[in-house]
């Protein structure tokens, strides 16, 4: 199987997609897929940044909601898994049709627990602590029409400490974040998760520890 060609789109500083470039430069991801596009619906996003640095196509959409564009854009650049790394646009649905099973999202938080419209970045943490719950963490899910809402394909836990406040738990679930999806992006393109189209999930990671 050739590797797959991936395209991320991210609106922020990036990390996730610095730790997927990091994690596909090497042997044995790299045999199953390269970050070949990164698109983003902000021109400062440092994400950009990133992807120029290594001189992988880093361009800027010109309207987050002109699906019809922005699958053609994927399309001319050969892109056959789409990984969201902190994008905070709702996909259009042409672009959703164009890859069923092959669009992966992160979310800061248990999903379905604390996501859905408006529940990013530290309002997803202030949440969580609000709650008074004892665990967060990451989750990595396939993408559907709605925010957050397509099936759950791994997740990792981490504890939600007494003196945390939204940064230290944010900064600690960034970390699971980092973790997994690059494991996960890598266990698709490798076929070994696999969304069926019932929309249940083939396959599994090995859980990692807190
Ligand atoms: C992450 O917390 C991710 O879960 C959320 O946006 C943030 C992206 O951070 N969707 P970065 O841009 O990858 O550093």
């Amino acid at each position: 199987m050739a590797p797959s060609r991936i395209g991320v789109l991210a609106s922020g500083g990036g990390s996730n997609l610095g730790a997927l470039l990091s994690h596909f430069a090497a042997a044995p991801a790299s045999e199953h897929g390269a970050v070949c596009l990164v698109l983003s619906d902000r021109e400062d996003a440092g994400a950009l940044e990133r992807a120029r640095a290594l001189d992988i196509p880093a361009l800027c959409i010109a309207d987050p909601r002109d699906g019809v564009a922005m699958r053609e854009l994927l399309r001319s650049h050969d892109i056959d898994l789409i990984v969201l790394a902190g994008y905070l646009k709702l996909v259009p649905a042409e672009v959703v049709a164009g890859w069923p099973g092959r669009m992966l999202n992160v979310h800061p938080s248990l999903l379905p627990a604390f996501g859905g419209p408006g529940m990013y970045g530290s309002r997803v943490h202030a949440a969580v602590i609000a709650a008074g719950v004892d665990t967060s963490g990451a989750t990595v899910h396939f993408v559907d029409e709605h925010f957050d809402r397509g099936a759950i394909a791994a997740q990792q836990s981490v504890p939600v400490l007494p003196q945390d406040t939204p940064a230290t738990l944010a900064a600690r679930v960034l970390q699971a974040e980092h973790a997994l999806l690059p494991r996960v992006v890598e266990a698709v393109a490798a076929g070994q998760l696999v969304l069926n189209p019932d929309g249940r999930v083939n396959g599994q990671l090995h859980s990692l520890p807190f």
